[in-house]
């Protein structure tokens, strides 16, 4: 054997080549197939930006018609699967409920994709795009005891993803523009990231050419960390806990720093941006805006907001080049815009999803071989076995 270069957390190590997100850490740039993310923001939506990463191009008018159609034609599950919801307890995190469904979609769509066929590949994208959302939107329901529904082919993506999580019975639905404006805004922050840890972990996963829908999963099982996507839940309960402490912030730092105790400062730092997330910029701004329109005065935006100021000129957050991430201010607007907590999460997988269906498509497509990284055996060396009597 070869000599092998250990890398623990691959810090330095490539794993694929990939057309999909461009990522300059120093300098803070993130790029989705060419395009600044501070113009897809602004002036994108989320399903043109799902077919941009998906498929390298944004969408005409007639791609872009056809996708969505095709998408709410998938907007539907097999009945079956609302027994296995139906056996979780209320109790259970919506994102361990969610990564169960989405391998259960593996039940009721068997057949395997022929990767060499555009059509079939664009069948099972369709399919996880429209059914991803009715599940998740279910583990809240579930979550709220609230009936089952289905969405409305009316909607647009976003409202009707809103609408499935918060229709109740009996109640005419209403939403705010603003709400649904910003949820879009964020579902497109969150698309993709090059090869973060739940989106490795789907490429990973697929390259044993398991199926599609196997793959998400998994994707979302690792994207429930809170040193990932479950850092926006995290950030909020810590915020939470400073307020209820007094609102100390300079103490909670002095824990941070502190090695000896495990606590970090949630929503700061990444293993990729030495300066300013990107995304992390636009979400506070729009955290500013969103409040404002709809009138919400919450606490935990100052406090927020002050951690960040002492953070910023903190020696050992700058030493260490430790800026607030994408996940420091989205909880507080998921907050404003009606979402429970347990949630958050699951926001961050929906917008997550087309960046998976991405990385994977383009995995498949280049033919990567199967993942199997090596490693550095340091157990014990031969030893004689003993039977269990003379243990
Ligand atoms: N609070 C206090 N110290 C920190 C923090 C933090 N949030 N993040 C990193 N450090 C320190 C760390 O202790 C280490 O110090 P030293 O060099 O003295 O040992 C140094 O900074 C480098 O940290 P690391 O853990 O080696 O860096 P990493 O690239 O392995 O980890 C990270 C990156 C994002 C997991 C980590 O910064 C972290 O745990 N942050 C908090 C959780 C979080 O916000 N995660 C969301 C990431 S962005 C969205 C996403 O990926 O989902």
């Amino acid at each position: 054997a070869g000599l092998i270069t250990l890398d623990p957390g691959y810090k330095n190590t490539g794993s694929c080549e990939s057309a999909i997100t461009f990522l300059d850490g120093e300098k803070g740039i993130l790029r989705y197939r060419g395009y600044a993310i501070e113009d897809l923001a602004e002036k994108a939506d989320f399903l043109e930006v799902a077919f941009l990463l998906i498929f390298g191009e944004l969408p005409n008018k007639e791609q872009l018609e056809k996708f969505t159609n095709d998408i709410k034609e998938q907007s539907h599950v097999d009945e079956e699967m609302k027994k296995i919801l139906d056996g979780f307890p209320k109790a259970a995190h919506p994102m361990g409920v969610l990564a169960s469904l989405t391998s259960a979609l593996t039940a009721f769509n068997p057949s395997s994709v022929d990767v060499s066929s555009e059509g079939d590949m664009y069948k099972a994208i369709v399919k996880i795009m429209g059914k991803f959302p009715v599940l998740a939107a279910w583990t809240l329901r579930k979550k709220h005891s609230l009936p089952l529904n289905y969405g409305d082919e009316s909607l647009d993506y976003v409202e009707n993803l809103h609408k499935m999580m918060f229709e109740k019975p009996g109640k005419s639905y209403k939403v705010d523009k603003t709400v649904i404006d910003a949820l879009d805004k964020l579902l497109i922050l969150h698309a993709d990231h090059e090869q973060n840890c739940s989106t490795s972990t789907v490429r990973m996963v697929g390259s044993s050419h398991a199926g599609l829908f196997a793959s998400i999963s998994a994707g979302v099982s690792a994207l429930w960390g809170p040193l990932h996507g479950g850092a926006n839940q995290a950030v909020i309960e810590m915020l939470e806990r400073i307020k209820e402490d007094g609102g100390d912030t300079h103490k909670f730092m002095e824990k941070a720093k502190d090695k000896e105790d495990p606590f970090r400062l949630m929503g700061f730092g990444h293993r990729v941006y030495k300066n300013f997330d990107p995304r992390a910029k636009i979400i506070k701004k729009s955290a500013d805006e969103v409040l404002g329109q709809l009138g919400v005065d919450d606490p935990v935006l100052d406090i927020a907001k002050g951690l960040e100021k002492e953070a910023l000129e903190d020696d050992y957050f700058v030493q260490r080049k430790l800026y607030p991430n994408v996940d420091f201010y989205s909880g507080i607007i998921y907050r404003a815009l009606g979402i429970p907590v347990e949630m958050f999460t699951v926001m961050f997988a929906l917008g997550r999803l087309p960046g998976w269906i991405a990385q994977w498509r383009e995995m498949r497509l280049n033919k990567e071989p199967i993942g199997r990284p090596r490693q550095i055996y340091v157990g014990p060396n031969h030893r004689d076995f003993k039977p269990l009597g003379s243990r």
